[in-house]
């Protein structure tokens, strides 16, 4: 076994925990407060947050969409640079996150920012970005991924810098009150996911690595079971916690990876504008199957410890998607508005992205993913 790892986000996990902002930010610091659509404003994180900024000089971008893009980021990063802002602190989820981590690069580079997204340059330098989470899915809020589109495109793209690791992450699951349950079962089907691109490759003789991904499965399978009970703190702070820990890559230590799932499925989203979580629970499902000579082995072992059923992979397979549909999640395309250009606009896109092997053996080819598509149609 052989790794580094380096995680330096503080979290700060609780009711009432975003009064540590005051401190955690310096008062001699310019903050700029980012967030979405408006949903922090129902959901109390504007109000706590105005509060403990009282000491600061503070201003405000909001309007960032779902799924981020270049357009509306760059305008941030013209705000920053004109008002001399010198913190970013994002309230949101995911999509405020990573528009935020963009923006934090961006704006000490004179580039075009997408330089980045296409893998053209690396981040160098990047403005302090603290977080507020309001919404359990992603992990972004103590990782170094950020995922951002670019509308003219119809590009969904990612990259992973250490300068995009948030100095600070409040975690207050009272914030998530507000979600919907679509949210909460997007939430819960993207850290499923997560889980399983960094587990669901090769069986390997690590005792850490392994155990820690069952109980975080285990803790998904009990609030997927227990799903009348979502309006409850109890239910909330667990997936809360479990999101972050899916994917602050603690789980990827010393083990090979398979992301094959999340990047067909950023190109689902690029096109038909399927929600993150969406795209992946039609995919996986479908990527195993069509992968079962190499994933079978690690199956049978989630199989046996995760759901109690041995000697069926196909048994183990259906209780994924059972646990998927239980919280709302579709696992077949056609549940969607999809045209029938949808397996040529994928094979293009990976084409030109450069995804011709991926996949933790590199055997996800583009014949493969024209047949998981397939499979899921
Ligand atoms: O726009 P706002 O007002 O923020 O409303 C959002 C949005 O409409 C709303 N919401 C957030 N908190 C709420 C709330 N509504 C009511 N009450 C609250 N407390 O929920 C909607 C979805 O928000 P979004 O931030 O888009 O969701 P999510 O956290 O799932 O983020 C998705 C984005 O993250 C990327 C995805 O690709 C997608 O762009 N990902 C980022 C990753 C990373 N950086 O590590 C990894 C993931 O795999 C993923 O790719
Ligand atoms: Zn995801």
């Amino acid at each position: 076994m052989e790794f580094s790892f380096h995680n330096p986000t503080g979290i700060e996990f609780g009711k009432g925990k975003i009064k540590e902002i005051a401190n955690l930010i310096p008062k001699d610091n310019k903050v700029l407060v980012v967030y979405g659509g408006g949903s922090i404003k129902n959901n109390g994180a504007y109000e706590q947050v105005v509060e403990a900024l009282k000491d600061h000089k503070w201003l405000e971008f909001g309007g960032v969409e779902v799924n981020p893009t270049v357009e509306t980021m760059n305008k941030a990063v013209e705000l920053v640079k004109a008002e001399g802002v010198d913190f970013i602190l994002a309230v949101g989820g995911g999509s405020v996150i990573d528009g935020s981590k963009y923006l934090a690069a961006a704006s000490l580079y004179d580039g075009d920012g997408w330089d980045f997204l296409d893998g053209s340059k690396e981040v160098e330098k990047a403005l302090p970005l603290g977080v507020v989470l309001t919404l359990a899915a992603t992990g972004s809020e103590s990782n170094n991924l950020t995922v951002v589109s670019r509308k003219t495109t119809d590009e969904k793209r990612m990259y992973f810098s250490d300068h995009s690791y948030p100095r600070f992450a409040v975690l207050d699951p009272s914030f998530m009150g507000t979600l919907s349950d679509r949210q909460l079962g997007n939430g819960l089907v993207d850290a499923f996911v997560h889980i399983s691109e960094q587990y669901l490759t090769k069986t390997n003789d690590l005792l850490v690595n392994d155990g820690y991904a069952e109980t975080l499965y285990k803790g998904l399978v009990t609030l997927a079971d227990r799903w009348d009970e979502r309006r409850t703190l109890w239910w909330q702070e667990n997936l809360m916690h479990i999101c972050n820990q899916a994917l602050n890559f603690q789980l990827a230590n010393g083990v090979c990876q398979d992301w094959s799932t999340h990047i067909i499925g950023h190109e689902l989203t690029a096109f038909y504008g399927l929600d993150h979580a969406r795209s992946l629970a039609v995919i996986l499902p479908h990527l195993i199957r069509e992968m079962i000579d190499e994933k079978q082995d690690k199956l049978a072992q989630f199989g046996k410890n995760v759901f109690g059923i041995e000697n069926d992979n196909e048994a183990v397979i259906q209780k994924m998607e059972n646990i998927f549909e239980s919280v709302g999640l579709p696992t077949k395309l056609n549940a969607y508005d999809i045209d029938d250009k949808v397996v040529e606009n994928v094979h293009n896109a990976f084409k030109s992205h450069g995804y011709l092997e991926i996949g933790e053996n590199g055997t996800v080819t583009l014949d493969k993913v024209e047949k998981i598509i397939n499979r899921s149609i």
